[in-house]
């Protein structure tokens, strides 16, 4: 009780002074308002961050370029704290200190409100006045007026009688209902800092009791017990606080010993009458509530007189002296007790306050922050792992492609090597080949078997006929001489091929790749030797021509080709004395292979040969006199029997020619000729075969490797698109992780405000 607070005149201290004395006394309950005021900006704080980080979750969550970081768990759950910290932040700013003041009728509640309110804003008066519950409030108009339950119409008062008239007026109100005093903030101190005062009727005038403390108690910080110094605390006050404490853990309680002031007609006895009181009254607080320890009970019981308090101030504020009129002894003391009262009373209240009302709320607030922190951290953690996969895909990727480029290239000089010796070894098995068949071509033809007669016709389709049986027997022919050799070496090569390839490419395709080679098998070498169209210029000659006759003789000595060309120009003179007849193609081409083309420069020496021949013969067929000569001549040289035995012989022969030059001699004639020419003329395409052949087989292998750079291109583009994708994700995770990390500080920032709040403003006094 040593604690004596006075409230100094500020006119009377300079500036400076005036901010020191207002920290040093500053009103306890501004504890109350900072802590709300910084509790509720971290509830602020929180909602936005819990928007921010919901916004960013969701679309976390709904981003499908990425695997999933968050779960829709997690998405519901923050989206949940939305709302929840709304609501308690919408809690939180209506939150108030409220006393509620309980006694008997006539101890003076409505006094001691008015007392600390410093005005006369509650009836108060002789007998039972307060009929129902009297919550004053502070507003921030000018206005006073009243608000009563289910009721949004606001009463105008100007005085406390038309406060007292108004509550009489209303017939509805009953003890238990409640009615609003809401009090200009301007004209009261008190009402500025979140106090909400609550007055009630006479606990001794009702049986409602239960339902008193359902409505009115449960949210209360401290409870005033306004006791009468001139009677003993009486039992309906103390089982009202018993039913309190059974409801409520370790309520604040004060005792305020009123109308102390009566005291002072009995100084003798008022120190022994102070001891009782308070005896009984610590008694009650500390053994029978337990409410509070022996050591703090003198802190919670006072002995004052709110009448002279509540006169005092108005005075004061009506500008008189605090202590004028006729006041009783002892008056200051009284006031100081009053005062100190108000000091723990505010200390206490706003404490209590404090703790009740925001203790839970930022233990939930930490819970949140602390949730979220973990969400982000887990969501930082996920994209942290997928932004390492994402990097070591990447490199993986591109360590593949560098790898497939620098394979790709030696895999494609290696290939064109192979390609090069496999096309030279093909070109020179199917010339080898085909040299052999060209060789044997006699036996193709010797098992030709048509119908053959001299006849244009028949000699016609005869030859179309040949021609595909060489085309065929040839083709299967060379087939069976190189395309096996040919197909393996070829397969070969492309197996080759798809084993150095193969392994640049992933797995799927590797399977596709290796169904290359059977298709591959379907591979056959065309020879497309054409015969009809090399042949087609093939004359036969199968006219009868008698071995010992001047063509073949000339023939036997000059060769074909230049019997031909004597023949020529017999016939060029023949055709000059008879222009009728019509002349005989010339072969294009030699007709025997055994017989070379002539050198050119050779060329004149032989016509020098032919002209003679020719001259010789033109001179014999021109006149029968060189016979006779000749005849003569001969026959006196060796005589006629000789002559007529050769001419027999001669004339035997010829007939046997005759005889013996038959269809099937004439088709004989026919295939030598057509062996001989054909096989001059096959001579000639040989190296344009060989090479169509290994220009197929190049072909092939060509096309066997494009595929298969189609497929490594495929993949490296893939690789490629990947490596892109791999970028774009990688951009996005770096984004996402710098995000969440933001968000986690964040929630560790929060959870350290929160910490210091609880700091601050609930472990003080613990
Ligand atoms: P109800 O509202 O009827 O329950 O009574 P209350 O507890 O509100 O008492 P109220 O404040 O109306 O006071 C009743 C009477 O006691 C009034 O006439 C006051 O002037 C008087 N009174 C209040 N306090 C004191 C005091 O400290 N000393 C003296 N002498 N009279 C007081
Ligand atoms: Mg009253």
């Amino acid at each position: 009780m040593s604690l004596v607070f006075t409230r100094p005149n500020p006119n009377a201290i300079g500036k400076k002074d005036k901010r020191l004395m207002a920290e040093v006394n500053a009103s306890p309950l501004k504890h109350f308002v900072t802590a709300k005021k910084k509790i509720n900006g971290i509830f602020e704080q929180l909602a936005a961050y819990i928007k921010e980080s919901s916004y960013f979750l969701e679309d976390t969550y709904r981003n499908e370029e990425l695997d999933p970081v968050t779960t829709e768990e997690q998405v519901q759950e923050v989206h949940g704290y939305l709302s929840k910290v709304a609501g308690i932040g919408e809690v939180l700013a209506r939150r108030h200190m409220k006393c509620v003041f309980f006694g008997r009728t006539s101890n003076g509640k409505s006094s001691v409100i008015n007392a600390m309110l410093c005005d006369k804003v509650l009836p108060s008066g002789i007998g039972h006045t307060t009929n129902c519950f009297l919550q004053v409030e502070g507003t921030d108009g000018n206005e006073s007026f009243l608000l009563t339950e289910g009721s949004e119409e606001k009463k105008s008062i100007k005085t406390v009688n038309q406060l007292a008239h108004a509550l009489h007026q209303d017939e509805d109100l009953d003890a238990g209902s409640l009615v609003c005093v809401m009090w200009p903030k301007v004209k009261c101190a008190l009402l500025r800092d979140d106090l909400v005062l609550v007055d009630s009727p006479g606990i001794d005038v009702t049986t409602e009791l239960d339902s008193w403390i359902d409505k009115f108690c449960l949210d209360a910080d401290v409870f005033v017990l306004v006791a009468n110094s001139e009677s003993t605390l009486m039992q309906t006050e103390k089982s009202f606080f018993h039913k309190v404490n059974e409801r409520l853990s370790s309520p604040n309680i004060f005792i305020l010993n009123n109308r102390w002031d009566a005291s002072a007609s009995e100084p003798e006895y008022m120190e022994e009458v102070r001891r009782q009181h308070m005896d009984r009254c610590s008694s009650f607080l500390v053994d029978e509530l337990g409410v509070v320890d022996r050591a703090q009970a003198s802190d919670r019981i006072f002995f004052v007189s709110a009448k002279e308090v509540l006169q005092a101030r108005v005075q004061k504020a009506q500008g008189m002296p605090e202590a004028g009129g006729a006041l009783a002894e002892g008056f200051q003391a009284r006031m100081f007790e009053f005062q100190n009262f108000e000091r723990r009373f505010e200390e206490c209240i706003s404490q209590s306050a404090v703790k009740t009302k925001f203790e839970q709320h930022t233990v939930r607030a930490k819970q949140i922050s602390e949730t979220l922190r973990l969400i982000m951290d887990s969501v930082h953690v996920a994209a942290q792992e997928q932004r390492i996969h994402c990097l070591e895909t990447r490199e993986e990727r591109q360590d593949r492609m560098e790898f497939i480029d620098k394979q790709l290239d030696l895999l494609t000089l290696d290939c064109k090597s192979k390609i090069k010796k496999i096309t030279e070894e093909v070109e020179r098995q199917v010339s080898n080949a085909m040299a052999e068949e060209i060789r044997r071509l006699f036996v193709l033809v010797d098992d030709f078997h048509m119908d053959f007669h001299p006849s244009q016709v028949v000699l016609k389709v005869y030859k179309n006929e040949l021609h595909r049986h060489i085309e065929e027997g040839l083709g299967r022919n060379m087939s069976e001489r190189c395309s096996t050799a040919i197909t393996a070496a070829l397969q070969s090569t492309q197996t080759e091929m798809i084993d150095g390839l193969k392994p640049l490419l992933p797995g799927p395709v590797q399977e596709q790749v290796d169904k290359l080679v059977p298709r591959q098998q379907i591979f056959t070498l065309s020879y497309d030797l054409a015969c009809d169209k090399l042949c087609s210029d093939f004359q036969e000659d199968i006219g009868f021509h008698f071995s010992l006759g001047w063509t073949m003789l000339v023939n036997r000595f000059l060769g074909p080709k230049n019997t031909r060309r004597a023949l020529m120009g017999y016939n060029d003179q023949n055709r000059n004395s008879t222009p009728t007849s019509v002349p005989r193609p010339m072969a294009l081409t030699p007709v025997s292979t055994s017989m070379p083309p002539f050198p050119q420069n050779s060329m004149t020496q032989e016509e020098l040969m032919v002209s003679m021949v020719t001259g010789l013969a033109s001179l014999t067929s021109r006149t029968s006199m060189g016979i006779i000569v000749v005849g003569g001549v001969i026959w006196k040289a060796v005589g006629w029997r000789l002559i007529a035995l050769s001419v027999g012989l001669y004339g035997l022969l010829y007939v046997y020619e005759r005889l013996t030059w038959t269809t099937k001699a004439k088709e004989r004639a026919f295939k030598r000729q057509f062996v001989d020419y054909a096989s001059e003329k096959l001579q000639l395409i040989v190296s344009y075969t060989g090479s169509n052949c290994s220009h197929q087989v190049q072909q092939e292998l060509a096309g066997t490797f494009a595929q298969l750079c189609q497929q490594v291109d495929v993949t490296r583009q893939n690789l490629e698109d990947e490596i892109t994708d791999m970028n774009t994700k990688i951009e996005l995770l770096d984004a996402l992780q710098s995000k969440a990390k933001l968000l986690r500080n964040k929630a560790g920032w929060l959870d350290s405000e929160l910490n210091m709040f609880t700091q601050q403003y609930l472990q003080q006094g613990r």
